[in-house]
């Protein structure tokens, strides 16, 4: 782990096993799972969930309503958002407690990557594998094994699934014939 005089982690943090944490990271009332890696300047706020073996590259947030299945990469500088509508204040003109809004969640599926510079709205799904491109800004859900890149993000292709081993056997036999 890094010197802990650069590191903020809250006491309500649930670090798994051999978890990597950087330099000025900012954690809190979160859960990272075993073997994760969070690189410098991200900050996980509470109620966000990261799975085993994630990659957080530096500077991207992970807010509350964020849940990161096993296995996701996130690029630099990804930010995730949970208040479709913000304001600053409340109809009284009082600045805005978290009894004034309600979170917005956003799943990132098992394997999904997502590129650098990426913001991927709420109350959306980026399903299992997909890819996201640098730069994006996801406004719907990301269909499995999808490459979805630009402003709002496109389906550019799909990735090929893995062939059952049993199919892959037959289709040798038919080669072989
Ligand atoms: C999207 C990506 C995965 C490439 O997917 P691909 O299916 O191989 O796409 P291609 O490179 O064949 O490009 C297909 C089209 O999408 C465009 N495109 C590719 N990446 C794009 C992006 N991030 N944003 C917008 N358009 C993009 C290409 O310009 C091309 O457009 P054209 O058909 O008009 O010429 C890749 O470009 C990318 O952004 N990867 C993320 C990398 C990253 O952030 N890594 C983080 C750690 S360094």
């Amino acid at each position: 782990m890094a010197d802990e005089s650069y590191l903020c982690i809250g006491p309500d943090v649930k670090l798994g096993r051999d978890v990597k944490l950087s330099k000025f990271i900012n954690l809190y009332g979160c859960e990272i799972g075993d073997e994760s890696k969070i690189g410098a300047f991200v900050e996980v706020q509470k109620n966000a969930t990261i799975g085993k073996r994630c990659k957080i590259s530096s500077h991207s947030f992970v807010c509350e309503g964020v849940t990161i299945e096993d296995n996701v990469f996130i690029g630099h500088g990804v930010t995730f958002i949970n208040d479709t509508y913000p304001r600053s204040t409340s109809l009284e003109g009082k600045l805005q407690t978290e009894v004034d809004w309600k979170v917005e969640r956003t799943v990132v599926r098992k394997g999904a990557s997502i590129g650098s510079g990426a913001t991927v709205l709420s109350e959306v799904t980026i399903g299992e594998n997909a890819i996201v491109g640098a730069g994006s800004v996801v406004t719907r859900d990301v269909p499995k094994n999808a490459i979805v890149a630009g402003s709002p993000a496109k389906i550019l292709r799909y990735l090929a699934e893995e062939e059952p081993e049993e199919l892959m056997s037959s289709s040798a036999t038919r080669d072989d014939g």
